[in-house]
């Protein structure tokens, strides 16, 4: 067995089928979609039938997307966008909470440096804001509220429709980032409360560098990029066709085989936790997050006395790829701001680590891992 991939939720592999369509797209030879002539329109056919998949598995209309450049760009249009038309209303505030991912966060610091009024909310011990909190903090005065779908670093779900409920009474507008739960959650637009929604193709098995954004239909909004009148002029910049194309299949696929991943990655996750508890036993580590309302696919534990860079570290060097956190943190190795706001103590933070399957992953490799896990906790223990 060679080396061992768990972190799927910092980027997935391509599926072999998507990577094809990608390939072809690139072979199919140049085409800008706003030409006119017969390779531009070929292009833009392309581009419409990739929008068509996407409107079909979310239940929504195809004008109501725009593809962006990644699951970032996704959740700061949906932001700036909403909160700056909203401004225009007399509406200042934002209601957000402390787990987001930082395309969040910081964007929302950066709009409450703008003259924004921040409000975030607090979660509990496993990582779940509180409906009532919620309501409490949204009034005539917000203007946008963002709330994930999923946590990248936990898994936990967070109650968007209760939510995405309360914030349409009071005409505030809902954003939510479904980058980790996409793939594993179907989300139904015409009946869900939500104005925006922010996904990401590399997450899904599709290519990196590619996003989408829903913007329900009528919804108040500025464009973050300017330029040509590309994606109905609400997102400047020649399209990524090679990437929309696959990132389309990416999402096909994973739409028509939700409940396989589900239990795929619920599988290797049960094997993880059943065989660490067998070989290392089940008082040397604790699982954070929520325990029901959580994604499949991430499995986040703190190994007590052994730091997360000691245990990342030794993964590595065993060619087990895990997290410390988000992606980003991990080459900071700052603590996690999520398991932070969990409140849960310094020693659980700074020993956590994020494993996170997908596509490929076999009951061989969580039996591995586990055994990898134990030995070298065996060792740093007796140092
Ligand atoms: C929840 C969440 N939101 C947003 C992003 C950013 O997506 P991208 O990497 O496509 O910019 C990520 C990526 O880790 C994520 O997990």
């Amino acid at each position: 067995m060679g080396s061992i991939y768990f972190d799927h939720a910092a980027t997935s592999p391509m599926d072999p089928e998507v990577l094809n369509a990608y390939v072809e797209a690139v072979a199919s030879g140049p085409g800008n979609p706003s030409s006119l002539h017969a390779h531009g329109r070929a292009a833009r056919e392309r581009i419409t039938s990739a929008r068509d998949v996407f409107a079909s598995i979310l239940n929504c209309e195809a004008s109501e997307l725009i593809f962006t450049g990644s699951g970032t760009e996704s959740d700061n249009s949906a932001l700036f966008g909403a909160a700056m038309a909203q401004r225009k209303r007399g509406r200042i505030g934002i209601v957000t909470t402390a787990v987001e991912h930082h395309a969040v966060l910081n964007a929302c610091r950066q709009l409450e440096a703008d003259g924004f009024d921040l409000t975030v909310l607090r979660v509990d011990e496993f990582g779940r804001v509180s409906v009532e909190e919620a309501k409490a903090a949204i009034n005539e005065s917000t203007a946008v509220v963002s709330i994930m779908a999923g946590n990248n670093e936990t898994g936990t779900l967070q109650p968007i429709a209760e939510i995405g409920e309360w914030a349409r009474k009071h005409k505030a507008l809902m954003h939510v980032d479904a980058v980790q739960a996409f793939g594993y959650v179907s989300f139904n637009l015409k009946e869900l409360p939500i104005d925006f929604l922010s996904l990401s193709a590399h997450k899904i098995n599709g290519p990196q560098g590619v996003g989408l954004l829903y913007v329900r239909k009528g919804t108040p909004f500025q464009p973050l990029l300017h330029g040509g009148s590309q994606e109905r002029s609400r997102r400047a910049g020649t399209e990524n066709v090679a990437g929309i194309v696959s990132f389309a299949k990416a999402a096909q696929i994973a739409y028509d085989q939700l409940r396989a991943r589900w239990d795929h990655a619920e599988h290797i996750r049960a094997t993880v936790l059943g065989k660490l508890e067998q070989y290392l036993g089940a008082e040397r580590f604790v699982v954070n997050g929520h325990p029901d309302h959580r994604l499949p696919h991430i499995l986040n534990l703190s190994f007590s006395g052994i730091s997360s860079e000691s245990m990342l570290m030794n993964l590595d060097l065993e060619n087990v790829s895990a997290s410390g956190g988000s992606a980003c943190n991990s080459g900071s190795l700052k603590p996690s701001h999520v398991l932070s706001a969990m409140k849960l103590s310094s020693e659980r933070v700074s020993t956590a680590v994020r494993f996170s399957f997908g596509l490929g992953n076999t009951r061989e490799e969580a039996d591995k891992l586990a055994k990898i896990t134990a030995t070298i906790s065996a060792r740093l223990r007796n140092r």
